[in-house]
């Protein structure tokens, strides 16, 4: 790195420190959460939100500051069992809010927790209670306090979301079915169904329970048996590459019965034309969505990089991942990385799919916009595969940026051309993703307490 850039790195880290501070919210004194976006209140970016929270708890578990993110996962436990009567639409027991805010009143100081019954469009953050998992694992492998998970409110709340989340529903396959909106792309944009991000969430939150529940307990055996299969599952049929292209093409439609070429019955014309010379040599990665004849063909980054951390891509398959964001970084991360999706829906696609949603218009917010908290979990998969170089450069190039703009959300344009239309700022993760990549490139011999190694219990793959 060059003098000046070292420099802009500097202040760009002091800067992201101050916003982080600024960020914490109170209960009684103590820390318990940080906002999305400071200054947004009239929006609920004056909430605390739980996806938000992964990102800012990876840069306070980074910085030796526990007591808030443990704090944190209290709070959250304690909302979970709590009755919501007079909280509009009953959320499902087990769920874990979207976010929540500190009402103050006459003195007395109270959590308010959105389960989606205040959100825009009435989403169910199916992704918040993975995230409460993922974020309690990590505390307890950075902080040592493996007592904190085996405390009766805590344990409780695990348990209750594996009742919730593992369900017999109506469903035929190991991966869990949502509704639209229903993780960070909390708007509708055709991610209803099998969502990758939500499969890849599930598949970390199963692990980081197996690894935080007794070794005897009942849910044991579930856990294991769902993880297998789920994985197995995913990286079979998710999985996208030249010759699953060539297969794809190659397999035939309108197939019965148990051992069939093409199972879910996609037709090769819903293939896109455009995947083909995209998809460069020796890569690949997962379709961001699965169902019946249909594969949604996008690349869905924070659902492609999960897959990596929480150890549910192949190990070959996540070095063909990586090198496939190498190969494309024009596309997935231009001026500023990473772009929430690619690529864009445009015309009549957008129409419909976002119900003409003019904040996600082509390549914007969700549709292609570029998010820089999405570098946290970029340097978190490039560690997997030790390819710390794609962490350090996206560091370098979104660290000053972003700061010289005051931390935006996202920017918007093929490259990030422009801060985003509806975009916050100061935004607490776009901050907290800095600091929490600046000490993973410098400490990255530490383990990344967020991924997951191989575990060969997991890997089978008979057929
Ligand atoms: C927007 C994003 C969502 C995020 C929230 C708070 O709703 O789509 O992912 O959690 O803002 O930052």
């Amino acid at each position: 790195m060059s003098k000046n850039g070292a420099h802009a790195l500097a202040s760009a880290i002091d800067d992201a420190e101050r916003v982080l501070e600024d960020a914490l919210e109170y209960l009684e004194g103590e820390p318990v959460g940080t906002v999305a976006a400071r200054g947004a209140d009239h929006l609920n970016y004056g909430e605390c939100f739980t996806r938000d929270f992964a990102v800012t708890a990876a840069a306070h578990l980074a910085r030796g500051e526990t007591a808030v993110v443990r704090n944190f996962l209290r709070a959250l436990a304690d909302l979970q069992a709590r009755e919501h009567p007079l909280e509009g639409d009953r959320p499902a027991a087990g769920l874990m809010p979207a976010s929540f805010r500190v009402s103050r009143r006459n003195g007395e100081e109270r959590l308010r927790p959105d389960f989606g019954q205040r959100a825009i469009g009435r989403v169910a953050p199916v992704d918040a209670a993975p995230w409460w998992l993922l974020i309690l694992r990590a505390y307890v492998r950075a902080s040592g306090d493996r007592d904190f998970a085996r405390e009766a409110g805590v344990r409780e709340a695990i348990e209750r979301i594996l009742a919730l989340y593992m369900a017999a529903r109506f469903e035929m396959l190991p991966t869990l079915l949502v509704p639209d909106g229903s993780f960070m792309i909390d708007r509708r944009m055709g991610v209803h169904g099998h969502p990758l991000e939500v499969q890849a969430l599930l598949y970390g939150a199963m692990r980081a329970a197996r690894e935080l529940l007794p070794e005897d307990h009942p849910m044991q055996p579930r856990l294991s048996g769902r993880l297998v299969r789920l994985r197995r599952h995913v990286c079979t049929y998710f999985w996208l590459d030249h010759e699953r292209l060539q297969r794809l093409s190659r397999a035939g439609v309108e197939q019965f019965g148990l051992h069939v070429g093409n199972p879910f019955n996609v037709h090769p014309r819903a293939v896109p034309e455009w995947l083909e010379g995209w998809l460069a040599e020796g890569t690949g990665f997962f379709a961001g969505n699965l169902g019946p004849a249909r594969i949604d063909c996008r690349f869905f980054t924070a659902g492609n990089l999960l897959a990596v951390t929480t150890g549910l891509a192949e190990d070959a398959q996540a070095a063909r991942l990586l090198a496939l964001i190498d190969a494309r970084r024009e596309d997935l991360w231009a001026a500023m990385p990473m772009k929430m999706l690619y690529p864009a829906l445009e015309g009549d696609a957008w129409r419909v799919t976002t119900g003409a949603d003019p904040k996600n218009a082509a390549w914007c917010y969700h549709n292609g916009g570029h998010w820089p908290n999405l570098i946290w979990l970029l340097a978190s998969a490039a560690g997997r595969v030790d390819r710390w170089d794609l962490a350090e450069s996206a560091l370098e190039l979104a660290a000053p940026r972003a700061h010289e703009d005051g931390w935006p959300e996202y920017y918007d344009g093929r490259r990030a051309e422009s801060v985003g239309g509806g975009a916050q700022r100061p935004q607490t993760w776009s901050a907290a993703a800095v600091l929490a990549v600046d000490a993973m490139v410098r400490r990255r011999e530490e383990s990344d307490p967020f991924a997951f190694d191989a575990d060969p219990e997991l890997e089978s793959r008979p057929h």
